[in-house]
């Protein structure tokens, strides 16, 4: 694995083409090293992500006694604990950036028979953690937080009762917390979203013997739920290909093809709004080998316009909006995205970031309460403040390709935590970076 830099600079004219493969999808890796941890048997897993945020769900599940062998990038042997087989960590668990891991282990932990303390990095330790503990709390579980944020604080030993849970905001994150309490929890956890979000928990849960009753936005399990180790293959990340189609199609020079990509319909309405704004985009499916269907996508060079972004392809196009509206700055016209509110509370405030950003490359744009306005047109050179956020890096990254001047990037460390070697995956598919600090 490559070190972490502290910045980018990217040179305008690279010619994006030829294949590329991106790493192993993030959702899906930490959902695998988790099930696997309190399987009983081993779970063989091929794919998983080898980035900070991953690493940091291993590192852990590890301090909890879970045995986990890497006999190769990639490949984990997970030995399963069982339901409630996870020991006392020494420490507080420290999650690093990632909100999926403390979301996700949040629900993992209540239902354990130890104490246990759940901390993070600057950006991760400012992020909303009511949404989480609150409906865990309503199951029975003992969670504080620090005025609504981590430090999370969780008490085991207590008895978990199913119940119905109506989301106000959809959570793949809350929904997947809810649903691993679920499965320490007498009776049925039930877990209703206003709209859908992306469900690899579901499938996951499936693959490893649970039953899962699914009805539209609507999911639930009965528990006590015991899971069967199962083998995983992880798929490349839909997330992380998005940058690479994005550059494909504005900064192309002919056809790029993502190879391996997750293509879950929970994760793809990016494909759907470039379509809108004129993208050519091929899909071709890849035979099924798991619950997770993939896909090579091939991009061709194409001329963009804007478009009013449909807000019902919130929220399953939310970690995909900083590469559409790089997309958006080299348009013609307006994009407008709302109904994205969540994109406040993310790594960063990426309303904010993509803002002031775009500023400092010359586009115009309009933050609104819960979306942006983008005036497509030119995109001059200047120097972005990543804000720490690995999807606002990469953003303008795949930007810098069409800017009259380069774009220098900093503080760009973080990229790491979901796409290690982005920076030679770039380059490998034309575009002019580098790294340096
Ligand atoms: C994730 C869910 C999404 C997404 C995040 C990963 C997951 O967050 O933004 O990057 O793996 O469950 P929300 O749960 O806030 O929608």
């Amino acid at each position: 694995m490559t070190a972490s830099h502290a910045n980018f600079v990217v040179k305008p004219g690279g010619r994006v083409a030829g294949e590329v493969r991106v790493p192993g999808d993030k959702s899906i890796s930490h959902r695998a090293a988790m099930l696997g941890a309190i399987a009983k048997g081993l779970t063989e897993v091929r794919g998983f992500l080898e980035g900070e945020d991953c690493h940091a769900t291993l590192a852990a599940l590890e301090s909890m006694g879970v045995r986990i062998e890497r006999p190769a990038p990639g490949e984990l042997c997970i030995f399963g604990a069982g339901p409630r087989g996870l020991e006392a960590p020494a420490k507080a668990l420290d999650l690093g950036n990632s909100g999926t891991s403390m979301r996700l282990l949040a629900g993992l932990l209540v239902g354990q028979a130890f104490d246990s303390i759940l901390v993070g990095d600057a950006s991760l330790m400012q992020r909303p953690m009511e949404r989480v503990a609150a409906p865990l709390r309503r199951m029975g579980a003992e969670v504080r937080t620090n005025d609504g944020k981590p430090p999370l604080t969780i008490a085991g030993r207590r008895s978990l009762n199913g119940c119905e849970h109506r989301l106000e905001i959809a959570s793949a994150q809350v929904k997947s917390a809810l649903l691993l309490a679920g499965l320490a929890a007498q009776g049925r956890t039930s877990v209703i979203e206003p709209a859908i979000s992306r469900d690899h928990t579901e499938r996951m849960l499936e693959a490893f013997g649970v039953r899962v009753t699914r009805a539209g936005s609507a999911v639930a399990v009965v528990g006590p739920a015991t899971l069967v180790a199962t083998r995983i293959d992880v798929p490349g990340d839909f997330s992380s290909a998005a940058f690479f189609i994005v550059a494909g199609l504005i900064a192309g020079s002919g056809p790029l093809v993502i190879r391996n990509v997750g293509v879950n319909p929970t994760r793809t309405a990016l494909i759907d709004v470039l379509r809108l704004m004129g993208a050519d985009i091929r899909v071709q499916p890849l035979p099924a080998n798991d619950s997770e269907p993939r896909a090579d996508i091939e991009v061709r060079p194409s001329a963009l316009h804007g478009v009013a972004v449909p807000a019902s392809l919130m929220p399953v196009a939310m970690d995909e909006l900083p590469a559409l509206f790089a997309a958006a700055a080299v348009a013609t016209g307006e994009t407008v995205v709302t109904g994205a509110a969540e994109l406040r509370v993310k790594e960063s405030d990426r309303l904010a970031a993509m803002a002031e950003g775009l500023a400092a490359v010359g586009v115009a744009t309009e933050q609104l309460s819960d979306g942006l306005r983008v005036r497509g047109g030119d995109v001059s050179g200047g120097s972005i403040d990543s804000r720490g956020d690995h999807r606002i890096a990469m953003a303008f990254a795949v930007l810098g390709a069409r800017a009259q001047s380069p774009i220098a990037i900093r503080d760009v460390q973080n990229v790491a935590t979901s796409f290690p070697g982005f920076a030679e995956t770039a380059r490998a598919a034309g575009l002019d970076i580098t790294e340096s600090g």
